[in-house]
Parts: structure tokens; C-alpha cells; sequence
């Protein structure tokens, strides 16, 4: 596209200001400005820059709260690991495998997030939280999946494929498929690992215009994680989905060290129940914990994010104490592909554009680079849940948070979700799977160390253990390992020295 077609567009989109630098830009760096902005449609962009002022507007008044729309979910209505006996659990685990073992379960990994809040120059699945073992959570994930393949297989006597799909942004494409491909993509098959990217959207200043954050480049940001929808259609990912057989999609976030890819039983749970759309949720710890909770809006289920709601309406409580929006949402959900095909036909554009104000470093009127002290940039995202409205059979599955969820959002030094934190959650579940599998522990002096059961989340277990998931999945397996076994701490048990326990 040249110049002139460019510099029209932007005139109708009342975007001129973006070449104020063009007389002083190289040609080279006039060519990629111009590939960046031949990709930008007018209208859009008008529309664009026009909501994303009007919403930041409306945000920092009160209108838009839903606060005074929502209701909680009763308890009835949510499927729970607590309140269901071993038979009905064991019933939705053996569902759950029947389907992936008929190659009709994928998962879907968002890893499209800066992590700004971590810090890291890199995407977070490559973060190694200092585990024994030394992985990163992009391997602990693709090891899950290797188990659950292999789990399925034999207890259904078929081999089977449960393809990862990855979404990715601008920001980790690159290096996500690099560090894939370094590390020999985990012995998975790079066939069956479906990468993609999402689109990133300009970001807006509060009187409606572009920010230029080189004097050629306009400052942008990946939009949202329900940006999904829209990567979908743009790779064809439910085509790739259809042509694998896949019909049921378990979409996570990349964060959670205790994620159960797959998971059999949340699999099972939501087939049954004849599901389009499911929720996993955790009991909310405390009223101000940064997550969503899954509620009703007008009726309609919905996740109502933590940025979304009044404090004073995260601390109701019930007459019993608990709290009335406690079902905290842990992004892992489930949906069918005809689910995700209607929301890509016919929905995907209607979905809420949430505003995020932001520091976005911006070049000024002298073309020097400014990093903002105060917020002065308004983002857009799209968030994945925002599609349960469109579901005709929703369902939430309740879950134990130290079985299931221990997110890495912040860097150490923070109260919670840090390296720490998660590395913590990890050794403290694979420790009690040990004990529970009969085995005891050793100090350096091969002193027996006092077995601590279920210990706080907030303290270190009083032994190391960690159990490869090529290994045991979800603690399955480890009896005929580990009964009465002295392990000395720290103990890793891998593929490489199960032989030798089952030996001795
Ligand atoms: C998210 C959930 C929140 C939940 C919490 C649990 C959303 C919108 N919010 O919040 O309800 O309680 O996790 O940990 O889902 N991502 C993209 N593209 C983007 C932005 C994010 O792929 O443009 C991915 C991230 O890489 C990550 C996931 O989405 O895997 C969640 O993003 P993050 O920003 O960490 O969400 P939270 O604010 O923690």
C-alpha cells in the first residue's frame, strides 16, 4: 500500500498525527511503519479509538458496574470433587478417558499474556520455578499431556493423541516456538502441537488517538485472551480441530503449575452433563484474591472479573459466613467445537471490550521516548469466559485448590503467586502422594523425618519429593512404587529411577 493510500486512511480514522515523524524517518524504517499500517482498516480503527475513549470515560464513572446485576450460583448447580462420592467421580474419570482415548479431547494453552506483572523478558511457560528437577511449566504441561495420552491408551487398549493447541501474541510467538524446538518439543510430536497467534490492537490515549511508541511504530497489545475466538477463524484452528476428530476442547492459562491437562474427570463431568461450556472453579480464599467468580448477570451465568467488582460486593457473605461470590474462577474451561464454531460465526464480535487503563511508553512531540509515570493509555482486551452467556447447558465444576490451583503471577517478594508459592504447592501435593503410597522419609542422616500430613499451604513440606508427571499423572500409580520405601529427601522420582524402586 503506498504512502498516500496509508495517509488517507488515517486522515478518516482522525489518525493523522501517526506520520508527524515521516519526513525524518529512514527508508527502511518508512517501509515497516508502512506494513504496520497498511494492516489497520479506517473504519475500524475509528471505531476503535472512538469506544476505547468512550469506554475508559464510562470506566471511571460508575455506570458500567455489575454490581447490582449479580447473583450468586447455588450450590446445586455446581458439580464438586467434595460433595461427589469415589463411584461418581470414578464414573466422569472413566468418561473422560473413553474420550481421549477416541481422539476427541484436545487442550488449548493461552500464552499470549506479556506477564508484565512476573517481569520476565520471556513467556512465562518458559519460567523455571526451581523445582529439583530444574522444569519449566511449558514441560511440566507437555509431560501431562504424555501421561494422559498414555494413561487412556492403556486403559482403553488404544493409542491415542491429545493435540496441544498454543495461542500465542506478538510477543511470545517467537520465542515459544524456539524454545520448543530446542527442547525437542518435550518428546511430544510437533505434528500434533498447533501453534497460533492472536492480534494485537492499537493502544489509545485518553482523548481517543494512537500512541506512537517509536517515532514508526504505534504502541500495541495482543487483545485479550478471548481474542481466541478471532485467532481461531484467522488459523483455522476448528477446521484443524475437525480434521483430527476433535470434539471437546480443555482451554487453560499458562500459569497454574497444578493444571491437569486434560483432566479425565472435568473432561467427563461436563460430557456427561451434556455440557457446550464448562467452568472449573476454586473456593475463593479471601474476598479481595485476584480472580474472577463465576456468578449470574441478569440472570445470565457469567465470570465477573476481580477488576469488575466492588469490594464491598467481594465481601458478602452468606448468613453462615462464607463468602457469596466464592466460586473463583482458575481459567480452565471446557467447550465443545460446535460450541466454538457458533461463537466464532456468529458471536465473536459482539463480545464485551474490557478497558484496561495502562502506563504506555509513547514517544513525544520531540520524538523522545517517555515512560510514563501515571496511567496515560487505554487497552482493549476481550476475555475467554465472556462466551458462557452464548452456552445452552453451562456448567461449573468446583474443584480442591490445593489439588488444582496455584497460579505464577508475581515475582518473589510478593505475598502470593510467586515462584515460591507455586514451587511450594508442587513439592507439598507430590510429598502427600508419596505418603499416601506408603513411603517415608529420610533427613541427610537417613534420620526419619516426622510425616506431616496435609501441611499448610503456607509452609514448606517437611521433606522434598518430586514426582515426574511421566510418572504419576495425578498420584495414580505410586503404591507398588513407593509402599513402605525410606526416600531421602530430596527425593525426584522419574522415568529414569522407577526400574530401580520397583527392583529393590
Ligand atoms: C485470569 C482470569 C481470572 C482468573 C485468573 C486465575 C481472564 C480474563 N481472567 O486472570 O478470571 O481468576 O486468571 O488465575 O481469563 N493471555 C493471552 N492473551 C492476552 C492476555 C492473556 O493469551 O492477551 C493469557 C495469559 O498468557 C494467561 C491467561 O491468558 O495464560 C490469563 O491471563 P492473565 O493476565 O494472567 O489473567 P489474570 O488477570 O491472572
Amino acid at each position: 500500500m503506498s504512502f498516500e493510500e496509508v495517509k488517507t486512511r488515517l486522515d478518516i480514522a482522525g489518525q493523522s498525527h501517526a506520520l508527524r515523524f515521516w519526513s525524518e524517518l529512514s527508508a527502511e524504517e518508512r517501509a515497516v511503519f508502512l506494513g504496520e499500517l497498511s494492516e489497520l482498516d479506517a473504519e475500524e480503527l475509528k471505531d476503535h479509538c472512538r469506544v476505547a475513549a468512550e469506554a475508559a470515560k464510562r470506566a471511571s464513572g460508575d455506570e458500567e458496574r455489575l454490581d447490582s446485576r449479580m447473583e450468586p450460583v447455588s450450590p446445586e448447580f455446581i458439580g464438586s470433587v467434595c460433595k461427589s462420592d469415589q463411584e461418581t467421580l470414578k464414573q466422569w474419570e472413566d468418561e473422560g478417558f473413553l474420550q481421549i482415548s477416541e481422539n476427541k479431547v484436545a487442550v488449548l494453552l493461552l500464552a499470549g499474556g506479556q506477564g508484565t506483572r512476573l517481569g520476565v523478558p520471556y513467556p512465562k511457560g518458559m519460567y523455571n520455578v526451581g523445582l529439583p528437577s530444574g522444569k519449566t511449566l511449558y514441560q511440566i504441561q507437555a509431560e501431562r499431556i504424555r501421561k494422559v495420552q498414555q494413561l487412556a491408551s492403556e486403559k482403553y487398549g488404544s493409542s491415542c493423541t491429545v493435540p496441544w493447541y498454543i495461542m500465542t501474541s506478538e510477543f511470545t510467538l517467537e520465542p515459544t516456538e524456539k524454545f520448543f524446538k530446542e527442547n525437542g518439543y518435550f518428546d511430544l510430536d510437533p505434528s500434533n502441537i498447533v501453534m497460533f497467534e492472536q492480534r494485537m490492537i492499537p493502544a489509545v490515549s485518553f482523548d481517543g488517538k494512537i500512541i506512537l511508541e517509536k517515532k514508526n511504530k504505534i504502541a500495541t497489545a495482543p487483545d485479550g485472551n478471548g481474542g481466541l475466538y478471532q485467532a481461531l477463524v484467522d488459523y483455522k484452528v476448528l477446521e484443524d480441530m475437525e480434521s483430527r476428530g476433535v470434539q471437546y476442547l480443555h482451554v487453560y492459562c499458562v500459569d497454574n503449575i497444578l493444571v491437569k491437562l486434560a483432566d479425565p474427570v472435568f473432561i467427563g463431568f461436563c460430557v456427561s452433563k451434556g455440557a457446550d461450556c464448562g467452568a472449573k472453579v476454586v473456593e475463593k480464599a479471601y474476598p479481595a484474591e485476584p480472580v474472577g467468580v463465576v456468578c449470574r448477570v441478569d440472570g445470565v451465568y457469567q465470570v465477573v472479573e476481580y477488576s469488575e467488582i466492588r469490594p464491598e460486593t467481594a465481601e458478602q457473605r452468606h448468613p453462615g459466613g462464607e463468602l457469596m461470590y466464592s466460586s473463583g474462577n482458575i481459567c480452565n474451561h471446557f467447550f465443545t467445537r460446535d460450541f466454538l464454531r457458533e461463537v466464532a460465526q456468529k458471536f465473536q464480535r459482539q463480545l464485551k471490550q474490557h478497558v484496561a487503563i495502562k502506563k504506555v511508553p509513547f514517544v513525544d512531540e520531540e520524538g523522545n521516548l517517555v515512560k510514563p509515570t501515571k496511567p496515560n493509555g487505554i487497552k482493549m482486551e476481550k476475555f475467554v469466559f465472556d462466551v458462557f452467556q452464548f452456552s445452552k447447558k453451562f456448567v461449573a465444576f468446583e474443584v480442591k485448590r490445593e489439588d488444582e490451583f496455584s497460579p505464577l503471577k508475581n515475582a518473589d517478594g510478593a505475598p502470593v503467586d510467586t515462584p515460591t508459592t507455586v514451587r511450594r504447592s508442587l513439592l507439598s501435593q507430590h510429598y502427600h502422594w508419596a505418603l499416601q503410597a506408603g513411603a517415608k522419609f529420610l533427613d541427610e542422616h537417613e534420620n526419619p523425618i516426622t510425616p506431616i500430613l496435609r501441611t499448610s499451604l503456607d509452609v514448606d513440606p517437611p521433606a522434598i519429593c518430586e514426582i515426574s508427571p511421566l510418572v504419576s499423572y495425578f498420584g495414580e500409580g505410586l503404591v507398588k512404587l513407593l509402599k513402605e520405601k525410606n526416600l531421602k529427601s530430596p527425593f525426584l522420582l522419574n522415568e529414569n529411577n522407577v526400574k530401580t524402586l520397583v527392583q529393590n
